[in-house]
């Protein structure tokens, strides 16, 4: 990576008593405007890595570097810079805003903490604000009860980026959400990225989402990095069977008239007692006789891309027929350009970040959930 990353991840490891939440994590995001997104079923670790990124739960191993700086190691002045950087949104807005305050208050409130505005000068800015997120100023005075849950989302937001964050982690914003107003704040996302050069970590378990949003992104299973790469590629060609199987689940992704759906059997494991070797195999498809009990590391499988899988190259060749089997809908660039491509410099385990050039949002076929 040639510019310094603006948030670095190594080897994070987070646990609750016995679950390991976070199981040796690494993942690198330049500054913005950059998306990166983790993916991953219910359990998977993905709020509790955004968590400990924002110092909001201890790490037991790993370090967190916000431009350049150990987070945890952070103290008065410099700490109270970092919380007004690195800013969090919610999945439920309800979390983030006060019910008995009016809305404009609430992130005027925010401006004040951060000694960015007090007093009227705070006022005016909320409604901005507002306006920015494309609410009426007018909704300053409303109570978030007043308010529909797309747009009490809409006020969270302007809060998040009312300190101007360079770093915001977005834990599953539009799933609380209808349908309507789960792609307008997908566009709002869309939108501020570019207006606001933001930096984000999308959470979400849903990759119907990701491909305009993400740069790169990160398929998690308990508490480790399945797979990870640039998200038109690993969308387009996934190198895991468990990226596969959470890819065909969403049908605009999914459809294709020859890649059969792969339902995964049963639930992710118990996070207390994971299975020996790898432990995606008592759900894997593929699982062979070394995939009980030889652990499968963290690789290089393509420019940029990394599997924590056994087979990874199998399920790579086995996708490409897929692919042409769609009907020549997907662009023809992403096997080529994975072939081209430098392998990845990067230690095992992380994300380069490298690609943003390469693999702007949007290079998939796939279109983002309506
Ligand atoms: N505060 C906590 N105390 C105990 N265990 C926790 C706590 N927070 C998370 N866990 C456990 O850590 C693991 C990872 O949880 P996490 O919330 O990070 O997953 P997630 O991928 O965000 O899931 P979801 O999609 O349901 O939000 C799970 O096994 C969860 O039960
Ligand atoms: S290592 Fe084996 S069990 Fe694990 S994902 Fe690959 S094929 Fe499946
Ligand atoms: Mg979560």
């Amino acid at each position: 990576m040639t510019t310094e990353p603006l948030l670095d991840i190594a080897d994070l490891v987070v646990r609750f008593g016995p679950v390991r939440a976070v199981d040796g994590v690494s993942l690198q995001l330049p500054p913005g405007p950059y998306g990166l997104a983790l993916v991953g079923e219910s359990g998977s670790g993905k709020t509790t890595i955004g968590r400990a990124a924002l110092r909001l739960v201890n790490a037991v191993g790993g370090t967190i570097r916000f431009e350049g700086k150990i987070v945890t190691k952070l103290r008065g002045r410099a700490l109270k810079d970092y919380r007004r950087a690195a800013q969090i949104v919610f999945q439920d807005p309800d979390n983030s805003l006060d019910p008995r305050m009016r809305v404009g208050a609430s992130v005027a409130e925010a401006l004040a903490a951060h000694r960015i505005a007090t007093g009227r000068q705070a006022r005016e800015r909320a409604g901005a604000l507002l306006a920015e997120v494309g609410l009426d100023p007018a909704f300053v005075v409303r109570y978030p009860h007043q308010l529909s849950g797309g747009q009490r989302q809409r006020v969270a937001i302007a809060r998040a980026l009312s300190v101007q964050p360079r770093l915001v982690v977005l834990d599953e914003p539009t799933s609380a959400l209808d349908v309507r107003a789960q792609a307008a704040i997908l566009r709002l996302i869309g939108e501020l990225r570019t207006q606001r050069s933001l930096s984000y970590l999308l959470i979400t378990h849903n990759f119907g989402i990701v491909s305009e949003l993400c740069e790169q992104t990160a398929v998690l299973y308990l508490g480790r990095i399945a797979e990870s790469g640039p998200t038109g590629v690993l969308l387009d060609r996934p190198a895991h069977p468990y990226t596969r199987a959470l890819r065909s689940a969403v049908p605009e992704l999914g459809a294709h008239s020859r890649a059969a759906r792969v339902i995964l059997p049963g639930e992710p494991p118990d996070a207390t007692k994971p299975p020996p070797g790898c432990v995606f195999h008592p759900r894997c498809p593929l699982a062979i006789d070394r995939c009980r009990t030889e652990v499968p590391v963290l690789r290089p499988v393509g420019a940029g891309r990394m599997a924590a899988c056994h087979r990874a190259e199998e399920v790579l060749a086995e996708a490409a027929p897929a692919k042409a089997a769609a009907g020549g809908a997907a662009p023809a660039a992403a096997p080529g350009a994975e072939a081209a491509g430098p392998m990845p410099s990067a230690s095992p385990g992380s994300v380069p970040a490298s690609t943003a050039g390469d693999n702007p949002p949007g290079s998939t076929a796939a279109a983002p959930q309506a």
